[in-house]
């Protein structure tokens, strides 16, 4: 027999099998007691995760909920909720129909992969067809974000390996905070501590969840009430127009507020791209961000304008970026110091972007330090990680390095009116810069996040270590700097993690006061953005020993 011959047959095979497998779709009927007209709730499974695993949480709902609840799990083939999805939906309503279910309310619920299916159903074939939505272990994607909805509620855990808590913040700042909706519900995100992916299901964790979950600190049966409470409130609130419901969904949305705040104020801080777009200098379309261009000038003809223009309330440079380059200076508080950053690609020529002293203009500098007032600007260029333009959550979703220039020490320090400034000893072979801002931003992250993150991670995260930046020289293609990735290195034990950043620093020449071709009074750095250390802190430190892939069954199934 030829291989192809073999492979066919043992496609059939597979095939066969697969079409005989048991169909594990289940209903559970309204739980007795309950009275009033019927809901249809369907739950969408996640990815390789059993239909009977999500049986308790299923039965959780019913139990908290005064409403009469058809709750149904259809079983989709290989457990992938995708080609069948409109079939499977429609037979599950139709069996639940025909064992009696009078429902005029339909919901729609989905776990993990299950809940991306119930938004691509939904702005499609589906469109119309439920009254609420509900995303487990998942959030409305960016690309559905302007998309027509039903109201639909955000679940998650803080702990969910698979859809990491700061992309939930993301989620949050544009559905609550952004939209103004604390109180109207709109779209309400509500995190529950302690709980992560699989505490939606239960049973045995496939083994895409095994590798990238966080170990639960709610038991299985704990969580599961914490979710029926939760989805019991929202739909009565949403279907029933309960107003106990809604005064306690509020509630949650606040204390989700609450949690998520260290992360939004990282996120902030960063000027992360998911939160308002940036904006471009060179067509300026914020007010109030007030950049100076320099050199403003072009070798090549300029690039033109964006299209579409960034929005008035884009987002200006990096706040973080702006107290760096303070400390760069290095100038004691007699110093008055303006200080500006913008978004640019460092490679982008056309025009230049640089970093420059406005005031003093160049050439010139204060008498000396005290009263001096200092109008400097920054150019940084956030990295972003590829994967996550799939938007799925895995993945860090911050800034993997602020590629930073800064006017250096030495022009900042003379500008002040400082004599015999070394450039060797500020800048040239200065290896401390870089490493003392990106420990300021674990720091700064340390200190925000939460007594309890702050604990755990403390605990059994992997800790961060800075060491000396090293200094980048020239290649064939001119300065290597920006390519140069900031570094993160594990240690043989795993338990430390040490960030090293590259330097380039040119020294000064005239008071700056030369053409703007001539690399003068320059000190760029690789920036850890602390957004990424806030989510180092929250999610990836913790996967090495506190991931459910590292746990034993004890562990796991609290
Ligand atoms: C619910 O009520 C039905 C019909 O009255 C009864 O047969 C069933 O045993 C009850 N179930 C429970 C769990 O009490
Ligand atoms: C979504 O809507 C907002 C507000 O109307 C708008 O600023 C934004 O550009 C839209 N985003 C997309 C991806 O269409
Ligand atoms: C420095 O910048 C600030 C803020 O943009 C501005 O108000 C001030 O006039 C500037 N000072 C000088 C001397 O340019
Ligand atoms: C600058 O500092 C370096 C290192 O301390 C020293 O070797 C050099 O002589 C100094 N240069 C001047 C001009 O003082
Ligand atoms: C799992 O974590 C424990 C500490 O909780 C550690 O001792 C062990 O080396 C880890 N195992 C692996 C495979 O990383």
């Amino acid at each position: 027999m030829s291989f192809a011959l073999m492979g066919r047959c043992a496609l059939l095979a597979f095939l066969l099998f697969i079409c005989s497998a048991a169909d594990d779709s289940f209903f559970l009927p309204p739980r007795n007691g309950t009275k009033g007209r019927d809901i249809a709730l369907i739950l969408i499974q996640g990815a390789k995760s059993p239909v009977l695993g999500y049986k308790p949480v299923l039965e959780a709902i019913q139990k908290a909920s005064e409403d009469r609840i058809w709750a149904g799990a259809p079983q989709h083939l290989l457990d992938i909720a995708e080609i069948q999805f409109a079939q499977k939906v429609d037979d599950m309503l139709k069996r639940m129909t025909e064992a009696g279910m009078k429902a005029d309310r339909f919901v729609l619920m989905g776990h993990s992969l299950g809940a991306v299916g119930c938004q691509l159903y939904l702005t499609g074939s589906g469109h119309g067809k439920f009254d609420a939505l509900i995303l487990t272990g998942s959030t409305i994607l960016r690309r559905y974000r302007n998309s027509s909805l039903p109201p639909t509620l955000t679940l998650d855990g803080d702990l969910d390996g698979l859809l990491r808590v700061s992309r939930q913040a993301e989620a949050y700042f544009h559905q609550v905070e952004r939209a103004g909706a604390q109180e109207t519900l709109d779209r309400p995100v509500v995190i529950l501590e302690g709980l992560n992916h699989w505490s939606f299901s239960s049973g045995p964790l496939p083994s895409n969840v095994a590798s990238h979950d966080l170990r639960a600190e709610v038991s299985t049966v704990e969580g599961h009430q914490l979710i029926g409470e939760v989805v019991s409130d929202y739909l009565a609130a949403t279907l029933g127009g309960s107003v106990s419901g809604k005064s306690r969904m509020v509630q949650a949305v606040q204390r989700t507020g609450e949690l998520l705040q260290p992360l939004l104020e990282a996120l902030k801080m960063e000027g992360y791209r998911h939160l308002q777009p940036p904006c471009n200098s060179d067509y300026p379309t914020n007010p109030t961000c007030q950049y100076p261009k320099y050199p403003d000038k072009s070798l090549l003809p300029p690039a033109g304008p964006p299209r579409p223009l960034p929005p008035p309330d884009c987002t200006c440079g990096s706040q973080w970026v702006e107290g760096a380059a303070a400390m760069v200076a290095g100038l004691s508080n007699d110093v008055t110091l303006t200080l500006k950053d913008a978004f640019h690609d460092v490679s982008d020529v056309r025009p230049f972007h640089l970093p420059h002293i406005f005031h003093p203009t160049p050439g010139t500098a204060c008498t000396k330090p005290e009263g001096c007032t200092i109008n400097a600007t920054t150019v940084t260029m956030p990295v972003y990680d590829l994967k996550d333009a799939l938007d799925v959550g895995l993945w860090p979703i911050t800034a993997s390095e602020l590629r930073s220039k800064f006017k250096s020490r030495q022009a900042m320090q003379e500008a002040a009116g400082m004599q015999d400034v070394n450039f060797t000893e500020t800048d040239g072979s200065n290896p401390r810069i870089c490493q003392s801002i990106n420990r300021a931003a674990y720091e700064w992250a340390l200190q925000k996040a939460s007594p309890k993150v702050r604990a755990r991670f403390q605990q059994h995260g992997q800790l961060l270590s800075f060491a000396e930046d090293l200094k980048s020289g020239f290649g064939l293609m001119g300065p290597t700097w920006i390519h140069d990735a900031l570094s993160f290195t594990v240690s043989e034990d795993k338990k430390m993690v040490t960030v090293q950043s590259h330097y380039f620093p040119t020294p000064n020449k005239k008071l700056g006061d030369v053409p703007f071709i001539e690399t003068v009074g320059y000190h760029y750095c690789k920036l850890l953005s602390p957004a990424r250390a806030m989510e180092w802190i929250y999610v990836d430190s913790l996967k090495e020993f506190y991931g459910t892939k590292n746990a034993t069954v004890t562990e796991i199934l609290v």
